[in-house]
């Protein structure tokens, strides 16, 4: 019984569990290194990664791609484990932090919040520039099969290059949604009913790619049961994010952690992002102050995201998520899954690991006694 591994390619994770990547500086290299020690992939947030370097405002792509080199060495030596990036590709320094992952030998890289059309071809410049074939795994996070068929195509045209997984991330996920927010609660567009074409799209590359091409299903994964349930739908694995927050590891503020501990499921809400895309949050006065027009226009130091525009924006989203992740949610507010309000207390990484794994096997226990033929 017991969990199946997960292959992306030659890399073997003992766990089918992916730990998403959380920024801003939610997920750095100790939550992602507990992770992958622990037999999952673990993954390091990119986004706005150099915050706390002295040049980040003068010099926003020389701190971040150094910062992200450092994580990345920090997991390297903390874990021989699976340890991948998260790459929004709305960063305005997407191209430059995607070629830092490459060259600092990431295991992998997830890469969605838009299209992550150009990767490829940033990978294959990375090789040929450093005369090296790097191994790193190229996975797009997408919320349609229609997105994984766009994206598999136009990189097979460009450069003869298939994703080596895909992440289907559903719409009960924390941070960024991929949906329209009429779509957030429609059930057509539930995580369970969107499985089967994406794994529909990645099976039918798999002949051109030579390889399988796992999809690993997120968003609103809480249990073993769960993770059980979406493997039988035909996912490789699972992407979780939500649990991870509440661990010791977790690179959040203790104030971060204990706001999920205390979040009730009618806390949860949806908000507009000066991002331009639907965000699951937990509801604070700052989101209430923001919506009511309390909060003023910003003088932004750096323009983080390409779609932000913060001449019309009332906050600064990068300031809002770092307030946050320093435990000052009174500056700011924290992402989270539609299931926060499941999370009843902070554990280590190992003992989330555990209590997953159990309820995965009693669960299938159940699922295969319920088919065995009656005695
Ligand atoms: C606090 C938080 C921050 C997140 N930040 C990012 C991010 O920077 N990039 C990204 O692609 N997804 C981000 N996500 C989405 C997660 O990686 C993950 O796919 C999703 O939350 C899975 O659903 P779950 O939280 O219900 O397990 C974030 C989620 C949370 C909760």
């Amino acid at each position: 019984m017991s969990f199946p591994s997960l292959k992306i390619g030659d890399l073997v994770a003992r766990l089918p569990i992916v730990q998403g990547g959380m920024g801003v500086g939610i997920s750095l290299s100790r939550l992602a290194s507990a992770v992958a020690q622990e037999g999952g992939i673990g993954v390091i947030a990119g986004a706005m990664v150099g915050m706390r370097e002295k040049d980040v405002v003068s010099d926003p792509i020389e701190a971040n791609t150094r910062a992200l080199r450092q994580e990345i060495e920090k997991a390297r030596s903390a874990t021989r484990g699976i340890i991948g990036v998260n790459i929004m590709v709305a960063l305005t320094t997407f191209a430059e932090m995607a070629r830092t992952a490459v060259e600092s030998r990431a295991d992998i890289i997830f890469s969605g919040a838009g299209l992550p059309m150009e990767l490829p071809r940033i990978f294959l410049d990375a090789c040929e520039q450093k005369k090296e074939q790097f191994r790193t795994k190229l996975v797009p996070i997408v919320s349609s099969s229609r997105a994984a068929g766009l994206i598999a195509k136009k990189w097979l045209m460009k450069t003869g290059l298939l994703p080596d997984a895909f992440v289907l991330e559903g719409p009960r996920a924390g941070g960024h949604l991929g949906f329209s927010e009429e779509n957030i609660f429609d059930s057509s567009f539930s995580l369970e009913k969107l499985i089967s074409g994406v794994v529909d799209v990645a099976r039918s590359l798999e002949d051109k790619a030579g390889r399988a091409i796992p999809v690993i299903a997120g968003g609103g994964i809480f249990s073993g049961a769960d993770i059980a349930r979406v493997m039988n739908l035909g996912a490789s694995g699972v992407q979780m994010a939500t649990r991870f927050v509440a661990t010791d590891e977790c690179d959040a503020d203790i104030r971060f952690k204990q706001a999920y501990v205390n979040a009730r499921e009618e806390d949860v809400t949806i908000i507009h992002s000066p991002v331009g895309m639907p965000g699951r949050a937990l509801e604070n006065e700052f989101i209430d102050a923001a919506r009511e027009g309390k909060k003023k226009p910003f003088k932004c130091v750096f323009h983080c995201i390409k779609t932000c525009d913060p001449q019309n924006s009332p906050y600064c989203i990068a300031s809002a998520l770092i307030n946050a992740m320093k435990g000052n949610l009174d500056k700011g507010f924290a992402f989270c899954g539609a299931n926060v309000g499941k999370v009843k207390s902070i554990v280590s990484v190992h003992e989330l690991m555990d209590s997953l794994r159990r309820e995965y096997d009693e669960f299938m226990a159940g699922f295969w006694r319920d088919r065995s033929p009656a005695q």
